[in-house]
């Protein structure tokens, strides 16, 4: 048997195609959900639109402090993989449900299999880059979306247990795509038929966690969309409304050019994204997203692990709350032509991974072991 240990929104849409992938060959899985998210629009809103199956349990360990919520997510899921014996756990990205969920099945023997391995920022005040060092550090299966993380793997003396596979993102996006255009009515509810619009998304405590940095960063963008023409659609992650309410005059961020919703669920993501004449964000996905879906992306932080979407020509880097520069940059991705290659894969990296965690060849072992 298999077990995912997830528990936020983007681990339950890129394990999903993996899933899919299992039981199309038969082979018995189980997803252990941390509770890391639990709000309906971050978590049982990807089971029901991707059709993942219920989790066999959920440690429901909520939100919290971080060194509080790491170690509850390495106690619980290691009771609960001790009950299942996986042959595999499965954990995908960079978040605490990550490194705890790894943490646990090494110390309970079992092989983990890390998706989107050999991602680095380099930038060690975001918690997601120790997290995936260290999950990595533990793992025998290296799951790459391309060849730059196995040359940065390689670079780290993890050599053994390596794959490039693509991302699974291509796949669940482009599994999904036209299910979006046909089911979703968002464009409609948030009364944008004939608009030109801008996607944004914000979460990443150096940008949303301070009042005064959510607040430069939204001047930035409001600039943006009276220069371009534009009205921004953002659906708000509950990290950033929960500063948002802190503020005295948050209710600002409502108003035009803002049109401002809850989180969205993937359906109606993709039909945002796909309509959208670019997206701003600091979001790792959606960075993967819109370059597969060839939609220009300025992401608001200095930089990314994603280093690919720039090469390619989908994605720019800017940080700055200066006025003026978001302008243009924003101006440079609007005028650029939407034929860049996609670098995360041809939408069949949930394939291979089945069939490396189905190979009984497939080494089982840390990497660093010998
Ligand atoms: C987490 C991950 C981040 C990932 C993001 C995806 C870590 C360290 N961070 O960040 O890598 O990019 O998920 O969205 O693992 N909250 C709710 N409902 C929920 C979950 C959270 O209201 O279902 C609120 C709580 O107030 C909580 C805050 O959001 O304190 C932040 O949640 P948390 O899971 O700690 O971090 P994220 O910012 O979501
Ligand atoms: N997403 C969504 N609804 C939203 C915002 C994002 O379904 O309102 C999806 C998006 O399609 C992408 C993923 O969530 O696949 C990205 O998650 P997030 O930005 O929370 O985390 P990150 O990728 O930065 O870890």
């Amino acid at each position: 048997m298999i077990a995912f240990v997830a528990g936020t929104r983007p681990e339950f849409i890129k394990i999903a195609p993996v899933v899919e992938a299992l039981k199309r060959r038969g082979a018995p899985l189980s997803i252990v959900h941390t509770g890391q998210h639990y709000s309906y629009a971050l978590d049982a809103i990807f089971f029901e639109e991707l059709g993942l199956p219920k989790p066999s349990s959920n440690l429901e360990v909520g939100s919290g402090e971080a060194a509080h919520q790491l170690g509850t997510i390495i106690i619980r899921s290691a009771e609960a993989l001790s009950k299942l014996r996986p042959r595999w756990v499965v954990v995908q990205g960079d978040t605490n449900s990550v490194l705890g969920g790894a943490l646990a099945a090494y110390k309970l023997g079992v092989p983990i299999a890390h998706l989107e391995a050999g991602l680095r920022s380099d930038d060690w005040d975001m918690p997601e880059e120790a997290n995936r060092v260290l999950a990595g550090r533990v793992a025998a299966l290296h799951l790459c979306p391309t060849d730059l993380q196995l040359e940065r793997l390689r670079r780290e003396n993890i050599v053994r247990g390596v794959h490039v596979v693509g991302n699974t993102i291509v796949d669940a996006a482009l599994m999904n795509a036209d299910r979006a255009r046909e089911r979703s009515k968002v464009i409609e509810r948030l009364g944008l038929v004939g608009k030109r619009y801008a996607l944004v998304t914000l979460h990443r405590p150096s940008n949303v966690d301070s009042e005064e940095r959510l607040t430069a960063v939204m001047r930035a963008l409001g600039a943006v969309a009276k220069h371009h023409g534009l009205s921004l659609v953002f659906p708000i992650h509950p990290r950033t409304q929960a500063t948002i309410r802190r503020m005295a005059d948050g209710s600002r961020f409502s108003e035009s050019p803002f049109i401002t919703t809850e989180p969205v669920g993937y359906l109606d993501f993709l039909r945002l994204l796909a309509d959208a004449q670019l997206t701003l964000t600091d979001s790792g996905g959606v960075q993967e997203e819109a370059c597969t879906l060839r939609v220009p992306c300025v992401t608001l932080r200095s930089n990314t692990e994603r280093p690919e979407t720039v090469t390619v020509g989908a994605n720019l880097l800017c940080d700055s709350t200066v006025p003026g520069v978001l302008e243009g940059v924003v101006e440079t991705m609007l005028s650029r032509a939407r034929t860049w290659a996609n670098p995360f894969g041809d939408g069949r990296a949930g394939d291979r991974v089945a069939d490396l965690l189905l190979d009984p060849k497939t080494r089982r072992t840390p990497s660093g072991a010998p």
